[in-house]
């Protein structure tokens, strides 16, 4: 199936942060996939506002302080991941390289870390699951319909998936200009003639599209089953999610469907984190889909603070939304989350060379980490807290920083 072997272009010395593997993807895409990627809805207000966000957190180093070793390890649903940081769900990852969600996977699993699988996804799920040691979730849209869904969550249950990620932000697609400009959908679900237009395009890019070819150009997807229809096919997942938008309503029978923990993704404001709770949500997603979505939507980060002060300990709290190194991590765990969700920081790599490519991402991350705990005088990610950022006018509905207690301050 897929091969983890190394990457020359990954593994070269130049390749030393999340940026280097974007350009490698940009060389390595036709462009109308590398902006599916790369790109948000409307203007991209809230796709430049996430990564601003972290820009403007700076850190209160504690220096003169000796750090030897630094503890990366924390527990996301009583799962322990050797780092902070999952693989969140991401759609269409077969179509940016044949590995697609299996190779990103077990890249995962070989870094300790857990696995959210799209709905959206080009290969089974039982497949994905066994294809990495680590956790999996799935993701769930309920595209399809019901039935449709229900047979997901079936087959998600029985091969192990260690919980249920519900995705609230995504009531219809939004509008991302760059997609339509490309002509994404007159690519993927257009008559032949029309798809004419893409072919130097797509020429321009060999490496890309003889893996494409050779692994069956585009796959339907095998995890949206519709009773008495067959697997459904790529083209009509957006115009779908219009049909079958979830509400809180719904939560109910998701809860009967699904015994284990269920993760809200997609809130940003501590109403809805508290009905998240109230609706018995184990984990919340602190996310505005990478700016895919409502544009003008606040950074994840800004959010982050009012959502952790509404749950107050009562669930998880996760974020995903610009992440791009292990530094925007550590500001994350300072303002309230446990862990977060990569999204683009990964695809770039899976895009730019498979399994070895969302390795290396997860490699820098993680000497990101460590390089930086050190420099901000901190030996654990277990002892980060709000005294070691400045947030200035960012903290909305925040508490004051913790005072900091001498338990916490490293000596
Ligand atoms: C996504 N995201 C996403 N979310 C989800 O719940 N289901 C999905 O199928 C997808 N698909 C998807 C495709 C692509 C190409 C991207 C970039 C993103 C959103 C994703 O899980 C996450 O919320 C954002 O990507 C986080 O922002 P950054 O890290 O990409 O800036």
């Amino acid at each position: 199936m897929v091969s983890g072997r190394p990457h020359r272009a990954v593994a070269s010395p130049r390749v030393i942060n999340v940026e280097d593997l974007r350009r490698l993807a940009r060389r390595r895409l036709p462009k109308l996939l590398f902006d599916y990627i790369d790109g948000g809805a409307e203007d991209e207000v809230t796709l430049r506002a996430n990564r601003e966000a972290f820009a403007a957190v700076t850190f209160r180093p504690r220096q003169a302080v000796a750090v030897s070793a630094c503890d990366l390890r924390t527990t996301v649903l009583g799962a322990e991941l050797a780092l902070p940081a999952l693989l969140g769900p991401v759609g269409y990852s077969r179509a940016m390289h044949p590995h697609g969600e299996v190779g990103a996977a077990r890249a995962a699993g070989a870094a300790g870390t857990g696995y959210v699988l799209s709905t959206v996804s080009g290969y089974r799920l039982e497949d994905v699951r066994a294809a990495t040691s680590g956790p999996v979730w799935y993701q769930l849209y309920p595209v399809g319909g019901r039935a449709a869904a229900e047979g997901a969550i079936a087959r998600a249950r029985a091969a192990g998936y260690a919980a249920l990620v519900v995705t609230v932000d995504t009531g219809v697609a939004g509008l991302r200009e760059r997609d339509v400009r490309n002509g994404m959908g007159q690519l993927v679900g257009g008559p032949l003639l029309a798809k004419l237009r893409y072919l130097p395009q797509l020429l321009a890019h060999p490496q890309w599209l003889a893996a494409f070819l050779v692994h069956g150009g585009l796959p339907v997807l095998p995890n949206i089953v519709v009773p008495g229809r067959g697997p459904m096919e790529l083209v009509d997942v957006n115009t779908a999610l219009g049909h079958t938008p979830i509400t809180w309503a719904d939560m109910r029978w998701v809860r009967d469907l699904w015994p284990g923990p269920i993760v809200i993704k997609g809130v940003l404001t501590g109403e809805d984190a508290r009905r998240a709770v109230d609706g018995g949500a184990a984990a919340i997603v602190v996310s505005n889909h990478g700016g895919r979505q409502l544009d003008g939507a606040p950074a994840s980060l800004r959010a982050l603070p009012e959502v952790a002060a509404a749950v107050n300990g009562r669930a998880e709290i996760l974020m995903d939304g610009g992440v791009r190194r292990g530094s925007d991590i550590l500001k994350a765990i300072c303002l309230g989350a446990r862990a977060v969700l990569l999204g683009r920081a990964y695809a770039y790599g899976l895009a730019a060379a498979g399994e070895a490519g969302v390795a290396r991402v997860l490699e820098i991350l993680r000497t990101d980490l460590e390089r930086s705990l050190k420099l901000l005088g901190c030996p654990s990610i277990s002892q980060l807290d709000r005294s070691f950022v400045d947030v200035p006018g960012l903290a909305r509905g925040a508490p004051e920083p913790a005072a900091v207690s001498d338990g916490q301050r490293v000596t």
